[in-house]
């Protein structure tokens, strides 16, 4: 089956280079052999520049959310008091995630679109000291919004000595995220977001205080048992077998990541979200995220204009533009549409996005106020 080319601007997956989806089509080779040895031992030591740390990280075969999972049952044990904010569809899947493996999870409630107040997350600790962990969605892809994660890991982590589990998965190698540098114990991501590669694989960090953690962790783990994965990387192998294909791609696009400097992703990120949103609004048309300071340099999220048929503007942008955008998620759903901007993308990316909107917008019955 062959597609016609897209624009794809879904936040995941994002576009692939030609040279990366070649890589790709490499021949097999035994994972358990010489070969997967060099590959994991330098994909791992350049994903750590990536996750700016000295900790452990391991390559799982698992989409993000089984990074998510992973941080929690490898820290935590059933009864544990864990700290969770619903402020969207990822914040609520985390929680989702503590709940199942039967955490005692204090579920905060923040108005969607809205960035986390730190402010709560110090009152939260305060006011219930057996707290043992907080879970955090960096980038919450759901609304458009980046949370404060430095300060949220700063007072959790540095004031009141808890363990900080992070969801990295829209922003990790596309906005700063030091993990040493903030002190984040686990800090889960995904391949198909920044890192140009298909969906796939997840990438986990684990710091020493989430090893001291996973020493008298009971929650009951077997596929992401990352005591598991540290002890197989030892001879440069995982568990179990791998998504080499996968794996070729990550290391030429770390390879490419390196090249670019991850400081100037992070600016390329950064120039190319605040063009989007600029555009946005010169269309008339209004940011969902509250906080200016706190839209996402990842996706951006626009209200869909009232008295206007969001499917059918989802529609001609993709069969008669090309363009692929996404629509809300969870309660947002019909409320919101989402630009990706993250991974393999350029302005001219956007621009297309937006001189096909200009076109389609008014097609569809809107007109700027
Ligand atoms: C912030 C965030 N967390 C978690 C996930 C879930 O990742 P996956 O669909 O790879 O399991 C996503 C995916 O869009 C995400 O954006």
């Amino acid at each position: 089956m062959r597609l016609p080319r897209q624009n794809l601007r879904t936040p995941g997956p994002t576009p692939i280079p030609n040279d990366i989806v070649e890589a790709m089509s490499e021949p097999m080779i035994n994972h358990r052999g010489p070969e997967f040895l060099d590959l994991i031992t330098e994909s791992t030591r350049l994903l750590k520049q990536v996750f700016m740390t000295q900790n452990d990280v391991f390559v799982l075969t698992s989409s993000g959310t089984g990074s998510l999972e992973a941080a929690l049952v490898n820290t935590l044990s059933p009864g544990d008091k864990v700290l969770g904010v619903s402020a969207g569809a990822f914040g609520d899947r985390f929680c989702d995630i503590a709940d199942a493996y039967y955490a005692d999870l204090k579920r905060i409630e923040v108005e969607w679109g809205e960035p986390i107040d730190p402010e709560v997350i110090r009152r939260e600790l305060r006011e219930d000291p057996g707290i043992k962990a907080v879970m955090i969605t960096h980038n919450e892809t759901s609304t458009g919004v980046t949370h404060d994660l430095e300060s949220i890991a700063d007072i959790a982590k540095n004031e009141f000595g808890k363990l900080i589990l992070v969801d990295a998965v829209s922003s990790l190698g596309c906005i700063p995220l030091p993990v040493d540098g903030w002190n984040c114990d686990m800090v889960g991501t995904a391949s198909q977001k920044g890192f140009m590669i298909p969906p796939g694989l997840a990438f986990i960090s684990v710091s020493d205080d989430a090893w001291e953690a996973n020493r008298t962790s009971t929650m009951p783990r077997f596929y992401f048992d990352v005591a598991e994965a540290k002890k197989y990387l030892e001879s440069g192998q995982t568990p179990w077998t791998p998504n080499l294909s996968a794996i070729y791609g990550l290391r030429l696009a770390l390879d490419k990541m390196m090249d670019e400097g991850v400081e100037n992703i992070f600016a390329r990120h950064h120039d190319i979200a605040q063009y989007t949103r600029d555009a946005v609004e010169d269309l008339g048309l209004e940011l969902f995220c509250t906080d200016p300071a706190r839209a996402s340099d990842t996706v951006t999220a626009i209200k869909m204009p009232e008295n206007i048929d969001g499917s059918r503007l989802m529609n001609i942008m993709r069969t008669e533009e090309d363009v692929v955008l996404a629509g809300g998620q969870g309660k947002l759903v019909g409320h919101i549409f989402r630009i990706g901007h993250l991974g393999w993308v350029s302005r001219e990316d956007i621009e297309e996005v937006v001189e096909a909107l200009k076109r389609t917008l008014p097609r569809v019955g809107f007109s700027a106020s």
